[in-house]
């Protein structure tokens, strides 16, 4: 029997907005996909494109990156800096064979824990409509 694909999405979440939101959602009881790893981080700007690539890499099924709304960055520009990079971050998976999908990027205030639910819950359908990432050494049944 063909085991279920059990999807692992990596979020970069800035701790002031992304990370505060997910917390939020928490304290709330409000449902999202248990395929979320968040690593905090403390500002989106913070976030590299080779750690996009490392975690696809290791095997992530997908990968997201939640900032601050804009003009609210606690260091000014982080989040647009990590908007600007998103172009190059796209380029990038397209050269390593990763499929544009995914990767999402999103700012959230720290008060939309609905939305942070509910970006998750997009990202974890985007990522089962693609499949299991091809670098991932989880069973998927297609190995003998
Ligand atoms: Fe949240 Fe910069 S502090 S994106």
């Amino acid at each position: 029997m063909r085991p279920e694909h059990k999807p692992k999405i990596i979020a970069f979440c800035c701790n002031w907005c992304g990370y505060a939101a997910a917390d939020l959602a928490g304290i709330q009881r409000i449902q999202y996909p248990d395929s979320l790893r968040i690593i905090r981080v403390m500002c989106s700007g913070m976030v590299h494109p080779e750690m996009v690539l490392h975690a696809l890499n290791k095997g992530a099924d997908g990968v997201m990156i939640i900032g601050c709304q804009l003009g609210e960055c606690h260091y000014i520009d982080g989040n647009e800096k990590a908007m600007a990079r998103a172009e190059l971050i796209d380029e990038l998976l397209e050269d390593f064979g990763f499929e544009n999908d995914r990767f999402l990027i999103t700012r959230l205030s720290s008060s939309e824990s609905e939305q942070f639910a509910r970006t998750v819950g997009t990202m974890h359908k985007r990522v089962l409509e693609l499949g299991p990432n091809p670098n991932s050494n989880q069973d998927n049944g297609d190995t003998p």
